[in-house]
């Protein structure tokens, strides 16, 4: 039932031409494919089981970790705030957020028009005076937030170390676009992996039931089947490594012989051993993410971390009467 604590704002995103855009992927060097296409409905629920797995540590060690500080966090954030989430996907970890800030107006933001109105309905069902504004929109594009919410002051939520999967100058851009976005005053919460030694971090991209293998090779199905390429995922590893200098571990798909790939009328040859990059996901440390903040004009207000430093939930603040970004 539609009431008026529920709303849905389209802001119609634009979608890629796919094809074009696998073309020019797989004619670069080194060839390349966006992580986006990981997420058709086996990839989320692969994504869903890779949040489980003993060697993933970042889903539980955030989730204990805002668990923890739930109360502290609810005295620094108001009630009558918005509640804003980018990339909200099934917004599972926002319902312990809301529980402890009570907010008034909470706004999930995704590209996923579908699975963002059922989500976007749970929460509405599950939590009795929340009004609830969905909105469809390509978070990487800038977000315009719904004109019902002006005047409440606002909380960012950008959870999961989905920051971490921008380039580190992008996820620059991408902070600013928020701190624009919650405006003189408002409060920002993400979540960050930290920088750790290789053996930690690595498995957690390497598990042993192979489950971000399947993850990662699922994309050549999914665009099998949506556009029609002819990928044979039997002749493809998953490859992730960290590189410690970058502070990143990057995901591959290695092709395993020398093989041909066509997709509508163009063929792409791969030699054996070449790889396809299909994802980054970068590290920080407290002082590479005092800096991020600094240059997107955003103040450090504090950090909650777990006992062994594994994982950051950072707390930003925008300066009140903040006059201009200084780069
Ligand atoms: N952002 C998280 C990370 O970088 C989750 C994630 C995105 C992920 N893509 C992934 C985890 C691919 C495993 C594999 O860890």
């Amino acid at each position: 039932m539609t009431s008026e604590r529920y709303q849905f704002f389209d802001q119609n995103p634009k979608l890629p031409n796919v094809v074009e855009e696998i073309k020019q992927g797989l004619r670069a060097t080194p060839k390349r494919i966006s992580p986006k296409y990981f997420y058709d409905a086996h990839g989320s629920a692969l994504f869903e089981q890779i949040t489980q797995l003993p060697e993933y540590y970042l889903t539980r060690t955030e989730i204990s970790i805002l668990d923890e500080n739930k109360e502290k966090l609810s005295h620094i954030i108001d009630e009558s705030c918005c509640l804003i989430e980018y990339g909200s996907g099934s917004s599972r970890k926002v319902r312990a957020l809301i529980n402890a800030i009570n907010p008034q107006f909470y706004v999930p933001v995704d590209i996923s028009r579908e699975h963002l109105n059922q989500s976007a309905r749970s929460i509405h069902d599950d939590f009795d005076t929340l009004h609830v504004y969905p909105t469809c929109a390509d978070y990487t594009q800038g977000v315009q937030l719904p004109e019902i919410i002006d005047g409440a002051p606002r909380c960012g939520f950008f959870p999961g170390s989905s920051i971490g999967n921008f380039e580190r100058e992008d996820a620059l851009t991408f902070l600013t676009n928020i701190s624009n976005d919650i405006g003189s005053g408002g409060y920002c919460i993400i979540g960050f992996d930290s920088r750790k030694p290789k053996t930690i971090v690595e498995p957690a991209y390497n598990d042993s039931l192979g489950v971000t293998a399947s993850f990662n090779l699922n994309l050549l199905n999914h665009l099998n089947r949506t556009i029609g390429t002819d990928f044979k995922q039997s002749n493809f590893d998953h490859h992730a490594f960290y590189d410690e200098a970058l502070g990143r571990i990057e995901m591959h798909l290695v092709s395993k012989v020398a093989q041909e790939v066509t997709l509508d009328g163009d063929t792409f040859n791969l030699s054996r051993d070449e790889s396809i990059h299909t994802e980054n996901s970068y590290k920080y440390s407290l002082t590479e993410v005092r800096e991020l903040a600094r240059r997107a004009g955003m103040s450090f207000v504090t950090h909650w971390e777990d006992s062994q430093a594994w994982f950051y939930v950072v707390l930003l603040r925008v300066p009140e009467s903040r006059e201009s970004t200084d780069p």
